[in-house]
């Protein structure tokens, strides 16, 4: 389809969704985010370089999720800086201290300089067997402290298929936030399809959802569920990034691969911010 086309229509459909979801006084003070989840990527001087390179936009706040290892050393490369970054664990155990060999706990991820922590990702869900209830201890644990979770959710291709994608959404999403009261948290909308595969969902497929989650918040935290930034995450790239956050119910981006280059992942805050 020619190019002119595409923008028509997708001008189109975005036109419909911002009449039709009217606009709040929420969405303008909503954080937008774009957030890098490295996953089991880079070493030290991978990081510093990265750390070099990287450009903020006052608009959008970058945080950066890097391994364990690396979390003392980033902070360091950010202070050093001066670069408005915000620093986000990838895990977080849900006890305060004690006999958990290879953990680590909300004090220890607070004393190396990290604001935030993914919490919930699905391939936590699926090599480490993490489940609602254990998504919901470690969010509480979080909250508690200060820490602001990034807790992701997202249905398989399977159950896509069988239609079941708002079920899941929020089954999952009431049990991670089974007893909380606080909207100091990010939710991230993953579909597992859509992670590392290049397949990424249509802004206009992630929107729909996206509103949907917005309502379960709703229903679970009131008002407050206005604030809270929804993020989309599932082969973002520098190419569909612009389309992504230019929707009213799409608060930013959690971007796995295509945050692992400098140059890319700055192309995408600028992106992100251009939209804001
Ligand atoms: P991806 O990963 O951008 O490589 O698809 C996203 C994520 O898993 O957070």
């Amino acid at each position: 389809m020619e190019e002119s086309i595409k923008n028509y229509i997708k001008n189109l459909v975005r036109t419909a969704i911002e009449q039709s979801v009217g606009t709040h006084p929420s969405m303008a003070r909503r954080k937008k985010y774009v957030i890098a989840n490295w996953k089991m990527n880079k070493n030290l001087a991978e990081s510093a370089e990265f750390f070099q390179k990287i450009i903020c936009n006052d608009a959008v706040s970058v945080v950066i999720c890097p391994p364990t290892q690396l979390l003392y050393p980033s902070h360091l490369f950010i202070k050093q800086q001066s670069k408005e970054i915000g620093l986000g664990a990838q895990n977080v155990h849900w006890a305060e201290k004690g006999a958990y060999t290879g953990e680590t706990s909300v004090s220890m991820l607070q004393d190396v300089g990290c604001e935030y922590v993914i919490i919930g990702h699905s391939e936590r869900r699926q090599y480490a067997a993490e489940d609602d209830e254990t998504v919901c201890r470690k969010v509480k644990q979080a909250i508690k402290a200060g820490l602001i979770p990034i807790i992701c959710i997202g249905e398989s291709l399977k159950q896509k298929q069988l239609s079941q994608t708002e079920h899941v959404l929020s089954a999952q999403l009431s049990g991670a936030l089974k007893d909380v009261t606080s909207s100091r948290f990010i939710v991230a909308y993953e579909p597992i399809w859509a992670i590392g595969t290049g397949q990424s969902a249509t802004a206009e497929q992630a929107q729909q959802i996206h509103a949907f989650i917005r309502s379960v918040l709703t229903q679970l935290l009131g008002q407050n569920a206005e604030d809270i930034s929804i993020l989309y995450g599932g082969s973002a790239n520098e190419k569909n990034v612009a389309d992504f956050c230019s929707m009213p119910d799409i608060d930013g981006v959690l971007v796995g691969g295509a945050s692992l280059d400098p140059r890319t992942f700055n192309e995408m805050i600028q992106l992100c911010a251009k939209e804001v």
